[in-house]
């Protein structure tokens, strides 16, 4: 799916925010638990630390902090949100959805609220939702959660998979504006491939014996995501024709630092130009780009009238891009 901004609402973010879990998890503590080593992960994918849950946080728990965070931006207390989306595939649970529950800690008492799953895309899906909605009108304030916590549903004993992931959510606020924020979205899934990124056992299938928990084939899904990073964003500044050399702030899912430097060499776009902080908080799934959004924030390089290329890719396999410029607020 592509198309780029055609309809008279021009809808931006209005409000950014984003939480991890306070409890550090370094490379050396992981070489205490799995036959690894920090020289390993630092050399293979850049990781140096992630965050982890405390028990008792759930989704939401997490998902809270980012979202105030976005409203106060946002200038809202969140009781006239009116949709909210959570990209998640580690909800609080099934149901009730982690959006209504966080819609009811909200008093967003008239918000249309649903969790979506599309794996660490799912931001880039609610992102592309969200914009629908407002700028058809069937919204006025819409709220988009991006969070996981992984450490739930990953195979402690895995070495493959422990060392990749973290634990974090982001949120931003979509409203109308005046000026132009979202230009186009580009939007896929390939469910033959679907194999390389899986949790057995946690859906209606049957399996013998499953564990539900994550299992990966890391080169598959290596090439798959050096392949769409760069296709999609490709893709979608094609449809805005837009050069590359434009692309200010370009922040790709935060999975491994090697497929983000592949994506990036690939592309054109040149280092100081992108956004990377995967080597503090790992691959954190639907919560990365919304964390690294926050991060550039946060380093001042979200100056209005910047444009900002995200993309995001994983389980399903999915991917997703957006390129946006950045307003006021
Ligand atoms: O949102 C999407 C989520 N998933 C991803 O982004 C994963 C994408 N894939 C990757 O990032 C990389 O494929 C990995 C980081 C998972 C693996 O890196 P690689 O360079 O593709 O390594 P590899 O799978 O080819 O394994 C090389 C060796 C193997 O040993 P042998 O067979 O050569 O003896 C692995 O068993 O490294 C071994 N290995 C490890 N060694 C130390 C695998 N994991 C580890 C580890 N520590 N944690």
């Amino acid at each position: 799916m592509i198309g780029d901004a055609r309809s008279d609402v021009r809808v931006t973010i209005t409000g950014l925010g984003a939480y991890a879990p306070e409890r550090v998890i370094t490379n050396d503590e992981l070489a205490q638990m799995v036959d690894t080593s920090d020289e390993w992960i630092v050399e293979r994918t850049g990781i140096r630390e992630r965050r982890i849950a405390a028990d008792s946080q759930a989704l939401s728990d997490l998902s809270l902090p980012a979202v105030r965070q976005a409203l106060e931006q946002a200038g809202s207390d969140g009781t006239d949100v009116d949709l909210l989306i959570v990209a998640t595939v580690t909800p609080d649970m099934m149901f009730p959805s982690t959006s209504a529950l966080l819609a009811d800690q909200l008093g967003a008492t008239d918000a249309a609220a649903y969790d979506l799953s599309a794996g660490c895309t799912g931001f880039m899906y609610a992102l592309a939702q969200a914009y629908g909605m407002v700028a058809s009108g069937l919204s006025r304030r819409a709220l988009v959660v991006g969070g996981d916590v992984l450490s739930r549903i990953l195979d402690w004993s895995d070495r493959s998979t422990v060392v990749l992931f973290g634990d974090g959510a982001g949120a931003v606020v979509l409203e109308p504006s005046e000026e132009a924020g979202f230009l186009a979205f580009e939007l896929g899934a390939d469910g033959g491939g679907g194999e390389h990124l899986w949790l057995p056992g946690s859906g209606s299938r049957k399996f013998d014996d499953p564990d539900r928990l994550v299992k990966m084939n890391g080169r598959e899904v290596f090439k798959f995501a050096t392949r769409v990073l760069v296709s999609s964003a490709e893709a979608v500044l094609e449809r805005c024709d837009v050069s590359v050399e434009d692309v200010d702030v370009y922040v790709p899912h935060q999975a491994n630092v090697r497929i983000i430097d592949h994506a990036t060499k690939k592309l054109g776009i040149p280092s100081e130009r992108v956004v990377i902080n995967v080597d503090r908080y790992g691959n954190t799934s639907s919560g990365s780009i919304p964390l690294a959004l926050a991060d550039a924030q946060a380093d001042d390089r979200l100056r209005p009238g910047k444009l900002v290329l995200m993309t995001g890719m994983g389980a399903g396999l999915t991917w997703g891009s957006a390129l946006m410029r950045w307003t006021e607020g």
